[in-house]
């Protein structure tokens, strides 16, 4: 008689359900697996029969008889080491080493051949696929219950070994299931880099904004002006995320077996930064299983490109359709999937490659190389970014005696960007956007609430400047944000004003 048990593959970071067939009749001894398994998932026999030796039941080697095992949807690819378990249950429970109800459960994990249950990737996404079909249980490696135990409504069983999970089923050693206390928010410790760097306060204000409003931003200034130092600070003063968000970005991790298992559930925005060097590949995503790459793993946080005009333009071309949407597309023969990836793009940029072009130091570079340098991004990448900012060489004066204030001026900080982030999830409620920097055309006139007189100062401006309308919608979002700190209810003329600078560079170009 054939059993089934469920299991699930990912696909992107999306669980799919599957079902693990097994069958077997008299005949010499053979042990197959068909449904398109990859290498790791055919060699899954090999582990099982091991396994299942060392766990004290009868292996199939042991008996004459032919196994076969289909992963059913036959034409989905399956790939990793994820099916150990349910195939050796549904060996053992076909025959009959074990009895339990399979209806109800799910089980997924990588086993050893000593029997133990290795920690395996994507196990929140499989939590979340039972919950959508109302299986009650799931079985998984001990070291991915704090994840999975992060959905609520779903009965998680982490095990530690094959044999728990037998003597679990057979119903001889209850695993009691593992429970996650869910905090809408936890308060992130964070330090204090941020009140810590010296003067830049042009610099410290656009980030203030661009983090309350979730904006893309570029700094260009001379080396060694403070530019890297900045874009690190800025995860001391991130608003922490909703307990959506997190769950969100915790579920990319999970693809990719990156979460900590003694704090599963972080409610810290991440900051990526990858070097210039880094692949197409691993900063988009990709691969013929289609994996999230950086700009995935900075979803609801901050993607840092320090030295913009060093990574090749392909990969800068690449991130163009990802900012618009919040989401990748990944095409392949199989079908195309989308990983999320709403993320804020900070950038840093020296004005020229000796670094000198603009400011007091003789710039040694041709005007050509100049032009070279400053059009290796392009103008549809620089578009998209909200907020311009010139950081210069600060000059050295200041007295040490203000640092005792820092921790008040920091915690001031976080307050006011908190503030506005409620603000703003009060106004876009149920629209599924979280931040200012999200309104599109169509809402942002609408969203923003700007004054008349703000209104026509805006349009003005734009005209004088032959700013495109684009721009237009760009400087209202961030005068939004602006009026969001303030805790003003419309859009002013000095909001406008504020937000207008940010698009004027130092030598006055203007974007
Ligand atoms: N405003 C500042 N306050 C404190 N230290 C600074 C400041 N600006 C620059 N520095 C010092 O200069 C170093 C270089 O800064 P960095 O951020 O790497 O510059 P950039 O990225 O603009 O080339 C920092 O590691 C820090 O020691
Ligand atoms: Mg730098």
């Amino acid at each position: 008689m054939s059993v089934r048990i469920f299991s699930a593959s990912l696909s992107g970071i999306d669980a799919k359900l599957v079902e693990v067939e097994v069958d077997s009749s008299p005949g010499i001894h053979s042990f197959s697996i068909v449904g398109l398994p990859d290498k790791a998932v055919q060699e899954s026999k090999e582990r099982i029969g091991s396994a299942i030796k060392n766990s004290g039941f009868l292996p199939p080697k042991s008996k004459t008889k032919k196994v076969i095992v289909n992963l059913a949807p036959a034409d989905v690819k399956k790939e990793g080491p994820s099916y150990d378990l349910p195939i050796a249950v549904g060996y053992l429970f076909e025959t009959k080493q074990v009895k339990f109800d399979p209806e109800s459960r799910l089980l997924a994990g990588e086993l050893s051949l000593d029997g133990r249950l290795k920690p395996t990737n994507g196990i929140l996404a499989m939590a979340i696929l039972a919950k959508a079909r109302g299986i009650k249980e799931i079985i998984v490696p001990l070291a991915n219950t704090g994840e999975a135990a992060v959905i609520n409504g779903v009965k998680v069983i982490g095990a530690e070994t094959l044999a728990n999970v037998l003597a679990h089923l057979n119903k001889t050693s209850i695993i009691a299931p593992s429970t996650h206390k869910t905090q809408a928010s936890k308060p992130v410790i964070a330090g204090d880099s941020f009140v810590s760097i010296k003067g830049q306060e042009y610099a410290k204000r656009a980030l203030v904004i661009a983090a309350a409003g979730g904006h893309n931003m570029l700094m260009d200034g001379p080396p060694g002006s403070g530019k890297t130092l900045l874009a690190k600070a800025l995860v001391d003063i991130l608003p922490i995320m909703s307990l959506e968000e997190a769950i969100e970005v915790a579920k990319i991790y999970s693809s990719l077996g990156l979460i900590n298992s003694n704090d599963p559930l972080s409610f810290q925005r991440p900051f990526r930064n990858p070097h210039h060097t880094t692949s197409a590949i691993a900063v988009v995503g990709g691969g013929s299983y289609p994996r999230p790459g950086e700009i995935s793993l900075a979803h609801r946080g901050v993607l840092f490109l320090d030295e913009l005009p060093e990574f090749p333009r392909s990969v800068l071309e690449s991130l163009r359709q990802p900012l618009e949407d919040g989401m990748v597309t990944i095409a392949r023969a199989s079908g195309s999937v989308r990983i999320p990836a709403k993320f804020m793009l900070i950038t840093a940029m020296n004005p020229c490659p000796c670094g000198n072009y603009g400011s007091q130091n003789e710039c040694l570079c041709l005007p050509y190389h100049v032009l070279k340098y400053k059009k290796k991004v392009s103008g549809p990448l620089l578009d998209r970014i909200d907020i311009q900012v010139t950081v210069p060489r600060e000059t050295i004066n200041e007295d040490d005696s203000v640092l005792e204030e820092n921790s008040a001026k920091l915690a001031e900080i976080k307050r006011k960007i908190a503030k506005a982030k409620e603000i703003q999830l009060d106004r876009f409620g149920g629209l599924k956007i979280f931040s200012n920097s999200e309104m599109n055309y169509k809402n942002v006139e609408k969203l923003a609430l700007s004054e008349k007189s703000a209104k026509l100062m805006l349009k003005k401006a734009i005209n004088k400047h032959g700013m495109s309308l684009r721009a237009y919608h760009k400087t209202l979002k961030v005068a939004r944000t602006i009026a969001d700190l303030e805790e003003s209810e419309t859009v002013k003329e000095q909001h406008i004003a504020e937000a207008l600078a940010f698009k004027v560079r130092a030598n006055n170009e203007v974007v």
